[in-house]
């Protein structure tokens, strides 16, 4: 990890304490062919939100973060480089006029031109194209680059294609590594404790439970010390409901939605290849280890890539959400996988979860499969009181 990197992390665990939320994309919503809509439901845009929001219009709330969390991550520094300092406090002072707010406003525009004049209107030319997690762009060639170690981001999405790479294979290989087909359909739900830390606990650990249920329903709910927050996926939609959002019921979209979506089909992996109908496979190196990728597209961008190790374990799960800045990616991390007594079947008890605006580790402690989970844990939320009302 970069000296750049790491502040973004380290100045967004204190902004995160103050307004974060979860995720999302505008036209991904749409674009998902196949994958999971938010059904009937109307989510609140930005600007009804955010009264101050002049150009970023008509982008669902959890659209908006996504870009907000680009932009921090584009210059390698936190909320507060652009925004009023106070803001890691005060939630409102988000909206204070800077300088440097006003500058990333004349930057969008720019960006907007040169994409539609010189790349179709596509989001080609990004913050991160110049900036690359800088406040000043380099502008002179570089030795250090031309000559130096090439640096292999895994999470890069032009890898090259290996047609050896089977994606029916990979699959087979990594059900038989959890267990095989037969054991993995003896397992059709389970309720787990464990623990949660995050920017929004400062990494300090809070107590958590998990229900999962088959095919694809997924529950969280974080016992944060300022209240309750449940990150729910019901087979369709997708909500969060916590003290710690911009939002008492914040509702994800586009490639937010389909994110949980996979997580929750990630609990009982038989259906993950039949979530995407085409797959591309690859070779990459994760921590200094080989792993297969696959790629999934949707309409023409590739949006979701899987990582397996030499065990045939699924190690990664990459989700791209489509913003009017970029597409911006959301990792969960797979380990720690641990055989479930009695059934033979094992499950992942650690994942961690980062995005470009929050990083959040789960960690499993105690596992109960097949029990009977109350149809109202997988329901809509209630939506949260906010700190403010408190
Ligand atoms: C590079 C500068 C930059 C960074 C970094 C940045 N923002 Fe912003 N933010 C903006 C701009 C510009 C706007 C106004 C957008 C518009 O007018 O369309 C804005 C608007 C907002 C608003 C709406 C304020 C209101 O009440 O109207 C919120 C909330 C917000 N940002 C949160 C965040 C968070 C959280 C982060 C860190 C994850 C962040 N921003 C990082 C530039 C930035
Ligand atoms: C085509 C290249 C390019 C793109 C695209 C671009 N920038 Fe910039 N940006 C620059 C350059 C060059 C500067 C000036 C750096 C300097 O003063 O040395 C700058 C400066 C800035 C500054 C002022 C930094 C400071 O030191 O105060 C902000 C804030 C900023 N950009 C935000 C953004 C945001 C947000 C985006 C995406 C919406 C963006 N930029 C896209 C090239 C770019």
């Amino acid at each position: 990890m970069t000296v750049g990197a790491r502040r973004v992390w380290a100045g967004a665990a204190a902004i995160a304490v103050a307004c974060l939320v979860t995720v999302t994309g505008s036209r991904a919503a749409s674009a998902a062919g196949g994958q999971a809509q938010n059904a009937g439901e109307r989510v609140p845009m930005v600007e009804e939100v955010f009264k101050t929001v002049v150009l970023l219009r008509g982008i669902p709330v959890d659209t908006f973060f996504e870009v907000m969390g680009t932009f921090a991550s584009s210059m390698g520094n936190d909320c507060t480089f652009c925004h009023a300092s106070n803001a890691a406090l005060d939630k409102s002072a988000f909206a204070t006029p800077t300088p440097r707010l006003q500058r990333a406003r004349q930057m969008i525009v720019m960006m907007n031109a040169l994409n539609k004049q010189y790349f179709n209107g596509q989001p080609r030319v990004t913050c991160f194209t110049c900036h690359g997690g800088s406040e000043r762009p380099r502008a002179d060639p570089s030795f250090a680059v031309q000559y130096g170690e090439p640096t292999l981001d895994p999470d890069a999405r032009d890898f090259l294609t290996d047609p050896r790479v089977n994606a029916d294979q990979v699959f087979d290989r990594y059900l038989q590594a959890i267990g095989g087909a037969d054991r993995l359909a003896r397992l059709t739900s389970y309720a787990a404790k464990g623990t949660y830390s995050g920017f929004d606990t400062d990494r300090s650990t809070v107590p958590i439970e998990l229900y999962a249920q088959a095919p694809a329903r997924e529950t969280v709910v974080v016992h944060l010390t300022i209240g309750a927050s449940t990150r729910v996926f019901d087979g369709q939609n997708a909500w969060v409901a916590g003290p710690e959002q911009p939002l008492p019921l914040l509702t994800l979209t586009g490639g937010n939605l389909d994110r949980a979506r996979l997580e929750a089909v990630a609990n009982f992996p038989v259906g993950l290849r039949q979530a995407y109908t085409q797959w591309r496979g690859g070779h990459t190196v994760l921590d200094d280890k080989d792993v297969t990728v696959l790629q999934a597209t949707s309409n023409g961008d590739p949006v979701v890539q899987l990582y397996f190790d030499s065990n045939g374990l699924l190690v990664r799960l990459l989700r791209f959400t489509s913003t009017p800045v970029a597409f911006v990616p959301t990792r969960i991390d797979y380990a720690d996988y641990r055989e479930l007594p009695g059934l033979g079947v094992k499950v992942p008890f650690a994942r961690t979860l980062t995005q470009t605006y929050m990083q959040m580790t789960l960690q499993l402690t105690d596992v109960q499969p097949n029990v009977a989970i109350d149809a109202a844990r997988f329901a809509r939320p209630a939506p949260a009181k906010l700190q403010s009302e408190k």
